[in-house]
């Protein structure tokens, strides 16, 4: 094991990110309406989404979505920050059931969701039933949101395409991951690139890169590049949390080479895929 000596990536502020954030909280307002017309109760669910995303949470894959798509060309609008607002939602889901079968107590500096829920309903047991309920929520909003994205029927049918490709990986991934697949590099990276680097940035962007029409050759460079910076920055992860395994730094430094390498020559917008590099560069874990 490889210990840490790795920065976090920096937060993302961007005029995006704002809309993001609105039409996430705009989202999950109308449906604490809805589940408080079913039982003022069942809101307990929706406000612990809204206390994870107001807790942190660098917006990656959003990021990732929206670049893919202005890569393409995309017409910048509501469209595009309800999909990307959509991954993040996804991504909430998938945070909150690791966290129940890592047994993870802490997420973004405070209690994870099944440490709260055992708190608020007397058991362990509880916590985590409440914590896979939330899970499920964030993942049929997800799916609700980037279906009422506002995208013409053939667009979305794409990007549904993608999303529903992503959500396989992931699930095989985390299985593959609980029953112990990945220890050695080759393994690590296999588990890595189902488990994360899928939905973390080849997933988004090839989803927003859909969204916008892309031609084959623009988005398999785009889905390249997601590949290897999807893979470097769950390496990173693991050198962060210090469950690397040897020459995690040296491949995680290659693979944002190979990232940026695919972007040579792509035939997009040059200024979406200049904020692509920068990004890749911004999950280089360097020297140690
Ligand atoms: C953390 O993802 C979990 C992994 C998939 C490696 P992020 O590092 O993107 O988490 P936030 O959203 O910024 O908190
Ligand atoms: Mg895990």
């Amino acid at each position: 094991m490889e210990a840490a000596q790795v920065p976090s990536v920096p937060s993302l502020p961007s005029a995006f990110r704002a809309r993001v954030e609105a039409a996430l909280e705009a989202e999950l307002v109308r449906r604490r309406a809805e589940l408080e017309a079913l039982d003022p109760r069942a809101t307990a669910l929706v406000d612990e989404l809204r206390r994870l995303l107001a807790a942190g949470g660098k917006r990656l894959r959003p990021t990732f979505c929206h670049l893919g798509y202005r890569a393409v060309g995309g017409e910048d609008g509501e469209g595009i920050v309800r999909a990307a607002a959509a991954l993040e939602l996804l991504h909430t889901f998938a945070l909150v059931h690791d966290d129940v079968m890592d047994e993870a107590t802490e997420r973004r500096g405070a209690a994870t969701t099944h440490v709260r829920f055992a708190a608020l309903l007397g058991s362990s047991a509880r916590g985590r039933s409440a914590a896979i309920l939330v899970g499920d929520l964030a993942a049929v909003l997800a799916e609700s949101l980037l279906r009422r994205s506002g995208f013409p029927a053939p667009a979305l049918e794409a990007a549904f395409q993608r999303f529903d490709a992503m959500r396989l990986a992931m699930a095989a991934g985390q299985y593959l991951d609980v029953a112990g697949a990945g220890s050695d590099l080759p393994g690590v990276e296999h588990v890595a690139r189902l488990k994360t680097a899928a939905y973390t940035a080849e997933g988004p962007l090839a989803i927003g890169a859909a969204l916008a029409g892309a031609p084959p050759e623009l988005e398999d460079a785009l889905r390249a590049y997601g590949r290897a910076v999807g893979e470097a920055f769950q390496l990173r992860d693991d050198l962060l949390d210090g469950s690397a395994p040897d020459g995690a730094r040296e491949r995680a430094n290659a693979l944002v080479d190979e990232a940026l390498a695919a972007l040579v020559g792509a035939p997009g917008d040059a200024e979406a895929l200049a904020a692509l590099r920068s990004l890749a560069e911004a999950i280089r874990p360097r020297e140690g």
